[in-house]
């Protein structure tokens, strides 16, 4: 009897191998019979890497797109990848098909900012950062520290007033002091400030210089600042433990969060993701304020329009005498408009990475396990099926929603952008002050763009600005 069940458990077993070889063996023939995308890979390691970084990406993109349509694969910095210009594919990719795609950042900079942060993870310990983070940038807090945002912009135009100041950074200032107010609330020390401001500069400075870790470079240098920012915001978390009071920030979120077994984030895994919020939310709000200001300067009818709007607004309250209410900051139409086809024409993030974990079908294509992936969002804001003459800066075009996954300034799916409002706000804010009250020229204006990484009007757009006396103002 002993014999007999035996038997029989070893055929389960053997069948079950057997079934289990067969499988990968129909999903090996399966992905043998798939064809790679067209495109063409060139010089061997080196791929086309040059050609993209020498030219203007934006033209790099569309010529392969015209010569193999919107799904091509290319070789850059030494990986294989296939580039998607549809929106289909970015959703495929983003939404549907996440799990099938992992977020890849080159090593160097995952050591910069810390390999804790949010944007280098999947699964459980992404979803469970990004809901503590979504929670300090929804609606509620946001709506509490409105006052503490016209605060920033009203003292960044202040320093601003009667100079010739590069936009681009007049504009980091304030998103990095907005991003500081969102992580340590109103309450951090001016010395811890002053401190965490030095350092981060010298991180941000070599974040974007060759990773040669010896002494003297900028990358050692920015990681010496990076170790630095660490033991300060260790001892911030030290003295707020000491108090019994992490406080309602998001510093004071990520400290309380515990998982279901009680588990506290370690302080590296907050350090880790306070940089990367402050990162995240930085270059990329100043590059957008920057478009803003320069496209309000060069379309007149625009800015009139949106300086009607916010003129009423500024009456309402008393010439500017009594804050912005969130009411307000949610009837600005025309200048949301404005914000809109502002994302849409300069596209800041004009594609982002990620790497298949496994062989993937796509319409017929392989995407090989390992290679980059990468959703063109530039390229789909600047497809005429979608957005009519779209090298034209036409806010109106926004009075109708665009099509289905046609417009993902913020990303798309688990990993889209959760600073989205908060974004929002700042531009709005900075809009309301800046048309109520100042005028502004671009010195040497000029239509070239550079790369910061992010695009920026040509050497982050040195403008004048000077108050409009009360008479002047309509
Ligand atoms: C106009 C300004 C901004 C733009 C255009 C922008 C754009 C984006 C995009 C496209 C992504 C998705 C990247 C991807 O899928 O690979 C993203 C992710 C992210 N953004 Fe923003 N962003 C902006 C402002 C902000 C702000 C103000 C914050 C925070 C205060 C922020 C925090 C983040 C974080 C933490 C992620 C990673 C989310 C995750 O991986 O789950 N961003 N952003």
């Amino acid at each position: 009897m002993v014999i007999c069940y035996r038997l029989i458990y070893t055929i389960i077993f053997i069948s079950f191998l057997f079934f289990l070889f067969m499988r990968k063996n129909h999903r090996r023939a399966k992905y043998n019979q798939l064809r790679l995308p067209p495109g063409y890979m060139g010089w061997p390691y080196v791929g086309e890497t040059l050609q993209l970084y020498s030219h203007n990406p934006n033209l790099f993109f569309s010529s392969r797109i015209k010569r193999y349509g919107e799904v091509f694969k290319t070789h850059i910095l030494g990986c294989p990848c296939v580039m998607l210009a549809s929106p289909e594919a970015a959703r495929f990719v983003l939404v549907t098909h996440a799990h099938l795609f992992k977020p890849t950042y080159p090593k160097s900079k995952e050591r910069m900012i810390g390999p804790w942060a949010l944007f280098f993870h999947q699964g459980d310990y992404h979803l469970k950062l990004r809901k503590i983070v979504q929670s300090s940038l929804s609606p509620e807090p946001l709506r509490a520290i409105l006052p503490d945002i016209e605060l920033i912009v009203r003292s960044v135009l202040q320093d601003w007033d009667g100079q010739v100041e590069t936009t681009f950074h007049a504009m980091k200032r304030l998103s990095f002091d907005v991003g500081i107010l969102i992580i340590f609330g109103g309450q951090l020390d001016d010395q811890y400030k002053k401190e965490l401001k030095k350092n981060y500069l010298i991180v941000d400075k070599g974040y974007n210089s060759f990773a040669i870790n010896l002494p003297r470079t900028p990358y050692h240098k920015a990681m010496q600042a990076r170790k630095r920012l660490s033991c300060i915001l260790s001892e911030i978390m030290e003295q707020r433990r000491k108090k019994g009071e992490s406080g309602s920030d998001l510093l004071g979120s990520m400290m309380d969060s515990k998982d279901e077994d009680g588990c506290k984030l370690s302080d590296e895994q907050i350090a880790d993701n306070v940089i990367g919020v402050l990162f995240a939310a930085q270059d990329t709000t100043a590059s957008v304020l920057t478009w803003i200001i320069k496209y309000l300067h060069d379309y007149p009818k625009v800015h009139k329009l949106v300086k009607a709007e916010q003129m009423e607004i500024y009456k309402a309250n008393e010439c500017g005498n009594k804050p912005l209410t969130w009411a307000q900051t949610r009837s600005m139409t025309i200048t949301n408009r404005v914000i809109l086809e502002s994302l849409r024409m300069a596209s800041i993030i004009s594609f982002t990475f990620r790497e298949a974990v496994a062989d993937v079908e796509y319409k017929g294509y392989l995407i090989p396990k390992g290679w980059k992936v990468m959703p063109l969002f530039r390229n789909i804001h600047h497809n005429s099926e979608f957005f009519q003459d779209p090298e034209e800066f036409d806010p109106s075009r926004f009075k109708v929603a665009p099509k289905p996954n046609t417009f993902m300034p913020f990303g798309s799916g688990v990993h889209a952008c959760p600073g989205n409002e908060l974004a929002r706000i700042e531009i709005l804010v900075l809009i309301y002050h800046l048309v109520t009250n100042y005028r502004w020229e671009v010195v040497g204006s000029s239509n070239e763009v550079e790369y910061s990484p992010f695009p920026v009007p040509k050497q982050g757009l040195p403008v004048k600005l000077w108050r409009i006396s009360d008479d002047n103002k309509q």
